[in-house]
């Protein structure tokens, strides 16, 4: 709900409360936090401390620009044609659209205009935010730095949470205290990248189940940046939107610009409360509409099992098996096409491989529907082999800069997704296989960042626009094939976990975390990743041992119970499991048939985690039900038996819990306070565990 009290705006939501407005001259944020009365919300007059100090680089403005005596961060740094460099803009007044709130502004002089948006998406307690920026003259105007939003907080200390990640590292958390200065959060390499991920938690001292916590992710999936200062004036900032490095966005007269949304939240009841919020709000908003409110299907994947040794007679072996224990879906990874025997061969040459597939990719397709399944194929669009035929056609399709050489990365180079024809090429390879086979579902990786990120097609004044508009081009071709192929499904896959982000997510119907299947570096990296994204967007597969990363071998009923908090999927080489594995698998696929939809539309809570604790254990509850997973990687000093209090029960209702070949029947209150003795007995033990209200 939107309300306008003179000259300040009050954004709310279930409960929590944003408020904002003008005053003297400035947009000040006043605040962000649980439910106040509105009335009681007033402006602050600030002094300039010294000549130093001034009161614009202490007064917590809504968006700083660049100008006057303000040092701190901007939020949006402009260039007009002239050479002045700063911003002097003035407040216009508001719209209310729908459910948006327009905070207007223009320059005091040149034509530029600059719309601040606010929406509270109520039910979630989330609020979004973005900005527009309109070139309203007859020259262009450069865009140095936009930042999506910019939030004021009180006092500094504050605790940050981020991952420090890499390839097959993915999602190693690490929390910091930041007393002063500046933490930088961000990527450079064209996509969103392993290292660090487009979002924020900010809290004091808080836990699972209490304490404050500002929060905040980025729809985008390119170059972001995160920056956020402790300021010498007792305040900390938040800055989120585009990464500044290597940007500047040419406004033509007449165009406009709109600047990635980012989502911002604020809970006083902990990370479980943040993540429940996130969740459901990813699943009910971000996400695309076709498969929204369906379950994710147990795919088998031939990756692992078969890396680019695809032959079509050993796959329909696969499939068959697959079909056996239980999966609903079957992909086709990286092989099928071209001369790809290897990863520096056959990028870019999307046709069927003819020594692999003689009679063609249908006879496997249809045995895969034969059986009763869904096909899916892997297919890397943004990228291409130098000595692949599609290179050789078009060496002027990658990006490059002038005189210097292109640097390969796992072979590969960039293709250049500025070029409309490029763009169009990959519409038309990837509409084509859609089209000819009976394919529903893509798994769409990207395996290497950019380099000589230069798009000779484009004037010289937009060369640091490429990160933008190829971010751009891909969520494009992806939005013209959802048109065109109701119900696909899409993966998004870099490397692993290189593009993991809600704006992938609003194109994309899941994400793969990591190419780390080892069991236990998944349990970390899975919990990373679910502090933000829900466990639908997640794939997990189950592989085989010895890991291939890891060398560690690992009981397969562990290795199921971690691949099965996501959406999970099977990627070891059936064609060599045991009778007692298929035995296990086809048990665990059931079991998961029957859970899945508390997994992946349930509220999740950590209870336990190895990074502090002998045990791992995680619950999930949908409406009545629940399950809870819990793991110990260690056998420590003979000790097997071990608490575990259940949350998100209700306090009154009695519940059936199944566990230890035995059930027992207890009320909410006795479930969440005494909670319930598990066994964990030896290395690599894990339960399952399923609570039920009767
Ligand atoms: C990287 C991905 O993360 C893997 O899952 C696999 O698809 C390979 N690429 C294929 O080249």
């Amino acid at each position: 709900m939107i309300k306008v009290l003179n000259d300040i705006f009050v954004l709310e939501g279930k409960n929590i409360q944003y408020a904002f407005g003008p005053y003297k001259g400035l947009l000040r944020h006043i605040y962000f936090g649980n439910k106040v009365d509105e009335r009681d919300f007033q402006h602050f007059d600030i002094e300039d401390i010294s000549s130093n100090d001034s009161a614009y680089d202490i007064a917590w403005e809504e968006y700083t620009p660049w100008g006057g005596l303000r040092y701190k961060e901007p939020a949006v740094k402009v260039r007009f044609s002239d050479g002045t460099r700063d911003l002097v803009l003035e407040y216009y007044g508001f719209l209310i659209e729908e459910d948006i709130l327009r905070i207007r502004f223009r320059d005091k002089f040149y034509p530029i205009e600059i719309f601040l948006n606010y929406k509270m998406y109520e039910e979630y307690d989330i609020l979004a935010r973005w900005v527009e920026f309109k070139n309203l003259g007859k020259e262009d105007i450069f865009i140095e730095k936009a930042y999506s939003c910019e939030l004021n907080l009180e006092g500094t200390g504050y605790y940050i949470t981020n991952v420090l990640g890499y390839w097959a590292g993915e999602g190693r958390r690490f929390k910091e205290k930041l007393e002063g200065g500046k933490l930088i959060l961000e990527s450079r390499k064209g996509n969103t990248g392993h290292n660090n991920n487009p979002y924020f938690i900010l809290d004091i001292g808080a836990d699972e189940d209490r304490g404050e916590v500002y929060f905040g992710t980025l729809e985008y999936s390119g170059n972001f940046k995160i920056l956020v200062e402790a300021t010498p004036y007792y305040s900390t900032r938040v800055l989120m939107g585009f990464n500044d490095f290597d940007f500047e966005y040419r406004l033509k007269p007449s165009e406009g610009l709109i600047v990635p949304k980012a989502y911002l939240g604020y809970t006083d009841k902990g990370y479980s409360d943040m993540s429940k919020r996130l969740h459901s709000f990813a699943r009910d908003i971000i996400l695309p509409g076709d498969l929204k409110n369906s379950l994710r299907p147990v795919l088998f994947n031939s990756w692992e099992a078969t890396l680019f040794d695809v032959k079509c007679h050993e796959q329909i072996e696969l499939a068959r098996k697959a079909k056996d224990i239980g999966c609903e879906l079957f992909v086709v990874d990286d092989g099928w096409f071209g001369e790809r025997n290897s990863d520096a061969v056959g990028l870019g040459d999307w046709e069927v491989n003819k020594e692999k597939f003689p009679k063609g990719l249908e006879e496997l397709i249809d045995e895969v529907n034969r059986l009763g399944m869904e096909f899916g194929l892997w297919i890397e669009p943004e990228m291409v082999n130098p000595n692949s035929k599609l290179y050789k056609e078009h060496p002027e399709w990658v990006y490059r800069f002038n005189n210097r050489e292109l640097t390969t990365a796992r072979n590969q180079l960039v293709l250049n997704l500025t070029l409309k024809e490029v763009k169009d090429y990959l519409f038309n390879v990837l509409d084509g296989l859609l089209t000819n086979y009976n394919i529903k579902y893509i798994k769409w990786d990207m395996n290497r960042p950019f380099s000589e990120a230069g798009a000779l097609n484009l004037d010289i004044k937009e060369q640091k626009m490429i990160w933008f508009l190829h971010s751009r081009a891909v969520f494009e071709i992806v939005e013209r094939l959802r048109n065109k192929h109701k119900g696909i499904e899409i993966e998004a896959c870099a490397s692993g976990g290189g593009r993991v982000d809600f704006g992938i997510l609003n194109y994309f119907d899941e994400f793969w975390a990591s190419d780390n299947t080892d069991a236990l570096d998944r349990l970390l990296i899975q919990e990373s990743v679910g502090y933000i994204y829900p466990a639908k967007a997640m794939r997990c597969w189950v592989t085989d041992c010895p890991n291939f990363i890891s060398g560690r071998t690992i009981p397969i009923e562990f290795r199921f119970h971690v691949a099965m908090m996501g959406a999970l999927g099977i990627g070891g080489n059936l064609n060599k499991w045991s009778k007692e594995e298929f035995d296990l698998a086809k048990k665990k696929i059931k079991q998961y048939k029957e859970i899945r939809h508390i997994v992946q539309h349930g509220e999740l809570f950590r209870i336990k985690s190895i990074t502090k604790d002998e045990i791992h254990a995680l619950q999930y509850v949908y409406k009545g039900e629940s399950v809870l997973f819990a793991f110990k990687a260690h056998q420590r000093f003979g000790r097997k038996s071990y608490k575990v209090k259940l949350k998100g029960l209700k306090d009154n209702k009695i519940y059936e819990v199944k566990y230890d070949d035995k059930i027992i029947r207890k009320g909410g209150a006795y479930l969440k306070n005494l909670g319930i003795d598990i066994i964990l007995d030896g290395d690599f033990s894990s339960q399952l565990i399923i609570i039920k209200e009767v």
